[in-house]
């Protein structure tokens, strides 16, 4: 299996990388008008190279997937929740939710810090960026600075989540509440971890919140031929999946939650989770651009997955959300 001896300086470059990537898929999608996203443009250059249309499908489930699970959980608490995004990168959550006027009481994103130094540079510098943080603050004066932003409904932290000590620290100086209900969300990050940091992660954040909903879209079904060009694809890029095992199957997707203080848990493939979205959207996505062979995208939704899971003290039917 992977080896862990890599420079850790190189390891975390290359990770960073990866936040670039999602971004540029992410922005490239939207113009072709897979979803709307006004905000990506000032996070990511546009994309030299045209990508392919099942990278952009794909990300289309992806959005939606993450979005219908996220919907639920807003709906459950009607908004009186918080959300803290882990390894965020370039995300644009937080504008999208204020523009639905569907921000939870206080929205988390964490990062390393030189990916968080990137992101508050952006909205330093681009209004559309600030103003809705600063429209949704009120209260004591905003604390801005390289690492860290906090505002009375957003605030963006520059930790590594393999560091729990210092990373509970800075989201309690963020006021983080563990008495609120809690969304919790991670797109493409636990893989990048040890399985031991990752479960210790998942086991704290369950000791932390009671009542918690934790998201996380990754790849499954690693072990077949399809998964090893994935794997060697990444590897030649310096990216070490490290926590490989955990995305062995649905199951062990699953199980890396049951065996770490989750009570529920969940978790589809994304061809169920394309399968699932209302089928006059699916058309109109499938219609912008024309895909001769559908082989390529099955095989590559049979290798990212949805999984969710649940842990609910305060009764919410948190257990009931399904996709
Ligand atoms: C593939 S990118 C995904 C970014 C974002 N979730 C998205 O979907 O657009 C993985 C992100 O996880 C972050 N990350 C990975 N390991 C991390 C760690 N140990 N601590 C903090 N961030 C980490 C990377 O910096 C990167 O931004």
């Amino acid at each position: 299996m992977a080896s862990t001896s890599w420079d850790p300086d190189i390891l975390n470059e290359a990770l960073r990388g990866t936040c670039n990537d999602a971004s540029l898929c992410k922005r490239y999608a939207v113009n072709i008008g897979y979803w709307k996203d006004p905000y990506i443009a000032y996070f990511v250059r546009q994309p030299k190279e045209r990508k392919a249309p099942e990278i952009s499908r794909g990300y289309y489930a992806r959005v939606q997937g993450v979005g219908r699970l996220l919907k639920a959980f807003l709906q459950k608490t009607g908004c009186n929740c918080q959300i803290l995004n882990l390894g965020t990168g370039m995300d644009t959550l937080f504008w999208k939710l204020k523009d639905e006027n569907l921000l939870p009481r206080k929205y988390f994103e964490v990062d390393f810090p030189s990916i968080v130094t990137r992101k508050i540079h952006n909205i330093k510098s681009k209004p559309s960026l600030s103003k809705p943080i600063m429209e949704s603050h009120s209260g004591e004066s905003l604390l801005i600075d390289a690492h860290s932003l906090d505002s009375s409904r957003y605030a963006i932290i520059g930790a590594d989540l393999r560091d729990l000590p210092k990373l509970e620290d800075k989201l309690k100086k963020c006021n983080i509440d563990p008495h609120l209900p809690t969304l919790l969300v991670t797109e493409c990050v636990l893989i990048y971890m040890t399985r031991q940091h990752s479960a210790s992660l998942l086991r704290w954040l369950a000791g932390l919140f009671q009542t918690a909903m934790f998201i996380n879209y990754e790849q499954v079904n690693m072990s077949d031929h399809f998964g090893q060009i994935m794997i060697d694809n990444l590897q030649s890029r310096q990216c070490n999946l490290v926590g490989v095992d955990d995305c062995r199957t649905l199951d062990t997707q699953k199980e890396q939650f049951l065996l770490n203080g989750w009570e529920t848990a969940n978790a589809v493939d994304m061809i169920k989770a394309y399968n699932c979205l209302p089928k006059d959207d699916v058309k109109g996505i499938e219609a912008l651009e024309f895909l001769d062979e559908k082989e390529l995208l099955e095989q590559l939704m049979q290798h990212y997955c949805l999984c969710w899971a649940t842990k609910d003290s305060g009764n919410l039917g948190l257990a009931e959300i399904a996709l």
